[in-house]
């Protein structure tokens, strides 16, 4: 009797989803070695954290594949984009990332309800919930930029104060849920 639990067309979306966790990595690492270079600090640790977030993404993925019977699949991972022009331009493109994971996270959703694989279902939540916290988070550090720098021109005292302040930020955020 087979012991595999989750469909082959599921185990291809999650084996997608452990790339899409290792290529975010790869993209937060880059741009963390970017800011890294451009004298920030803060702005490089808050990356180089969330570098490790999708790491752990990625394995939590591949375990779950295999705790179902499947098997995860360890594949090529693309070259990150291009360096950000700037900060503002670094924190837009983390967002888009960000949006980019939260729909393809609603796709193992919408495929585990049209196949009843409650199981996946129910893991998949926890991304859910996970993609709400760093939308969140990303969302916040923009507001914080646009309130640190006028709309004329960046101010390097700001920007400094902004960079200590990214440095500090927490890679998780309490969303207020309704109980
Ligand atoms: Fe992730
Ligand atoms: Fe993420």
């Amino acid at each position: 009797m087979s012991t595999k639990r989750i469909s082959d067309q599921m185990e291809k979306v999650l084996n997608d989803q452990v790339t899409k966790e290792a290529e975010a990595a790869q993209v937060f690492l880059a741009y963390g070695s970017w800011a890294e270079g451009k004298g920030y600090p803060g702005i490089a640790d808050f990356l180089y954290n969330h570098a490790t977030e999708e790491r752990d993404h990625m394995k939590k993925v591949i375990r779950y594949i295999n705790a179902r019977g499947g098997e995860a699949k360890i594949g090529a991972v693309s070259a990150p984009p291009a360096n950000p022009k700037d900060l503002k331009d670094c924190l837009d493109k983390a967002l888009q990332h960000e949006i980019d994971n939260t729909n393809a996270i609603y796709g193992i959703v919408n495929l585990a309800h049209e196949e009843k694989d409650w199981a996946t279902f129910n893991f998949a939540q926890w991304f859910v919930k996970e993609q709400i916290e760093e939308e969140t988070l990303i969302m916040d550090l923009i507001d914080k930029y646009n309130l640190a720098v006028d709309s004329q021109k960046e101010d390097n005292a700001n920007l400094y104060d902004l960079d200590k302040d990214l440095g500090k930020a927490p890679q998780h955020v309490d969303i207020p849920r309704e109980e």
